[in-house]
């Protein structure tokens, strides 16, 4: 087996509805994904860049095929591996359009939330953060509430969320529609970064062309079907 695979997506297929409502969204879809990539997923509107980042995520039921994420398989033709929930919480970091913060929750707590619904200690858990926010240049924000940030500064810490639980693949959706050119090169850099120095893969939802030199791999749905083409490095 290569152990260098973050996960295999084999004949995957997604449809919505039953008899004459029924739509199919992907159809046979194959790739797989290295660790470390830094990969876009690129589509119109209504294509199922969603539908196939919750499918990946584990978040989404597919129809049939198979998802194996690491060394284990997911799903495979209808039978869900019963903890992949769990699998979810630990393996897979969201970053999602707007950050969905909690409001009333200060930065760290928001952070940390995951983790210890994951029960683990704060022991680890704090160093871990601390770690995480010295990286993203955010550590003196910890206190703040997120009403006192500006959306970049959110989107930021939508990122250090997304690696509190130390995950092996993050998927964004359209991560940085909220900011402005130069806020969304600064917040893609960021996660580049990530991908090298962390080994984390990434798959990251754009509708901006201007992003996707930084990507190693870019997916595109084209009539349900998945085409990934590899960008020379
Ligand atoms: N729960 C659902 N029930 C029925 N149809 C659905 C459901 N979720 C998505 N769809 C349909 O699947 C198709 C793909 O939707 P999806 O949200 O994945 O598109 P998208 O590429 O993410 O679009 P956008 O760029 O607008 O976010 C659409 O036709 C949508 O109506
Ligand atoms: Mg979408």
């Amino acid at each position: 087996m290569n152990t260098n695979i973050a996960m295999k997506i084999e004949n995957l297929e997604k449809s919505f509805g039953v008899v004459d409502s029924k739509i199919t969204v992907i159809k046979d879809a194959n790739f797989s994904l290295n660790k470390g990539e830094f990969v876009a997923l690129v589509a119109p509107s209504g294509a199922g860049k969603t539908t196939l980042l919750m499918m990946l995520g584990c978040v989404l039921e597919p129809t049939s095929g198979k998802i194996t994420i690491g060394e284990k398989i997911v799903y495979d033709d209808k039978l869900l591996v019963k903890d992949d929930r769990a699998l979810r919480r630990k393996k897979i970091g969201f970053i999602f359009q707007n950050h969905y913060l909690i409001p009333f929750l200060n930065i760290e707590e928001n952070i940390t939330l995951l983790p210890y619904q994951n029960n683990e200690s704060p022991n680890v858990v704090k160093p871990r953060v601390k770690e995480i926010m010295d990286y993203l240049n955010m550590s003196d924000k910890m206190k703040s509430m997120p009403s006192e940030l500006s959306g970049g500064q959110n989107q930021r810490i939508a990122i250090a969320r997304a690696l509190a639980n130390n995950p092996d693949i993050i998927l964004a959706d359209e991560p940085t529609a909220a900011l402005d050119k130069q806020r969304a090169i600064s917040v893609i850099k960021m996660l580049k970064q990530i991908t090298r120095e962390k080994n984390v893969t990434i798959i990251m939802v754009t509708h901006d062309d201007r992003l996707l030199p930084y990507c190693d791999k870019v997916l595109s749905i084209k009539d349900k079907k998945i085409d990934i083409k590899e960008n020379k490095k």
